[in-house]
């Protein structure tokens, strides 16, 4: 951004109902956190380049004795700047009054268009107030998409932003195992998902995203999360359960045999897939694209399905046509970190993105059979397996952040039979 014709503004997320008068839990703008740390809504950034060295302004609600004995504590403008590291604070019901003239004078504006109605307005207010001003006012006549620039920084993860990723998947192995625990034959699916929540929320966490807790055929439904299905011995358990840790995500899955025993089909389609996974995280390094840790799955998947015929006509054939598609339909990974899909371009020039130090991604390779595919033998059908870790691309090697939970066969039995 450079110069100071230019400015920066970015709004908090909004409070956002569940039903009636009842607020979902408050999650503050990726974004906004990401600029500032600041952790309530009705507030604004403004980054004002030049003039000396510049300003970074916070809009935000005034402290109100009242609302607070209702609401809980407000930071407050006098608070914002002493504890957030901005230059000056005003209180949000006066923006209207004093945005638009800080706005004056400059050129381009960077900013979010289309994400919430209610800023947009806001936004084309204090222009048409600007424009409407006496004596010639310069109003920006550039409007820079805020999203790309600000996601390429969003990509690159600094070491303090790593350590919360860490402890993001150090909890959220935790829950695993937790859960693990409670998947005895005959628990509900939503007794497990409870055991997962136990230990997130002990530990300071929220879950990044519903938690699937998939039992038998429930785990060929990608993102199932009713989670009411009760569980038979001798079913597999499908649990991808992300914790959230100020904000960073974390996004792990397992595929547990329910009594400590895979069944012999069971266990074929789990170790391709582990094969498959192992394969594509060796792929996640300096210097790799972004797609070759897909492209490994890939080859591992369709070599293994073609060796048990489940694929006809030989892996070439089956790579070609896309057949495999059928039981692996999605891709092997995405972006991690303040969003569980984290912001950043996938392609560059229209070329696969090579990984850079700073960038984490998640590998999750999977196996599921339809349970009404009766062009396989009925032993596969309903089977779903996927193996799910975060990974981070370091200057030397990678780090699997999520390394704590087991996944080989052996060690995975061996937990869900302990
Ligand atoms: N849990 C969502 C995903 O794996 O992408
Ligand atoms: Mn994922
Ligand atoms: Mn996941």
């Amino acid at each position: 951004m450079a110069g100071d014709s230019a400015a920066l503004v970015v709004a908090a997320a909004p409070r956002r109902m569940r039903n009636a008068d009842a607020a979902w839990p408050y999650r503050q703008d990726s974004d906004f956190h990401y600029l500032t740390g600041f952790p309530e809504p009705d507030a604004v950034l403004a980054l004002l380049p030049g003039r000396g060295r510049g300003e970074v302004v916070l809009f935000c609600r005034e402290r109100d004795p009242e609302r607070e004995r209702i609401d809980g504590m407000r930071v407050g403008p006098d608070d914002a700047v002493a504890r957030f590291g901005v230059d000056d604070a005003f209180p949000v019901e006066d923006i209207d009054d004093i945005l638009p003239g800080m706005l004056e004078g400059r050129t381009r504006l960077y900013c979010h268009f289309g994400r919430e109605n209610e800023f947009d307005a806001q936004l084309l207010r204090w222009l048409r107030r600007l424009r409407s001003s006496r004596g010639g006012a310069v109003v920006p006549r550039e409007f820079v998409a805020l999203g790309h620039l600000l996601h390429e920084l969003r990509l690159y993860k600094s070491p303090a932003e790593l350590a919360l990723m860490r402890r993001a998947a150090s909890i959220a192995a935790e829950a695993q195992r937790a859960a693990v625990r409670a998947a005895q034959p005959g628990a509900a699916e939503y007794e497990v998902e409870a055991a997962l929540l136990q230990v997130m929320r002990a530990r300071g966490a929220v879950p990044s995203y519903p938690p699937t807790v998939a039992g038998g055929v429930n785990a060929c439904v990608l993102h199932y999360t009713a989670n009411q299905g009760r569980l038979a011995r001798g079913d597999v358990l499908l649990i991808d359960a992300g914790a959230e840790m100020a904000c960073y995500a974390s996004d792990i899955t397992r595929t547990w045999p329910v009594g400590g025993r895979f069944s012999a089909p069971q266990r074929a389609l789990y170790e391709v897939t582990h094969e498959a996974q192992c394969a594509a995280i060796d792929e996640v390094r300096a210097g790799r694209p972004f797609n070759a840790a897909h492209d490994a799955a890939v080859r591992v998947i369709v070599r293994g399905l073609c060796a048990l015929k489940l694929l006809r006509g030989g892996a070439r054939t089956a790579l070609k046509s896309g057949e495999y598609k059928r039981f692996f339909p999605h891709k092997t990974g995405h972006w991690i970190g303040l969003d569980v899909h984290d912001v950043g371009d996938y392609r560059v020039d229209d070329e696969p993105r090579v990984l850079e130090p700073g960038m984490v991604v998640t590998v999750e390779p999977g196996i599921y059979i339809p349970p009404d595919d009766m062009s396989v033998p009925s032993k596969w059908r309903g089977i779903g397996v996927r193996i799910e870790d975060d990974v981070a691309v370091g200057a030397r090697g990678n780090e699997v952040l999520t390394a704590d939970l087991p996944k080989d066969v052996g060690a995975v039995q061996a937990l869900c039979a302990g």
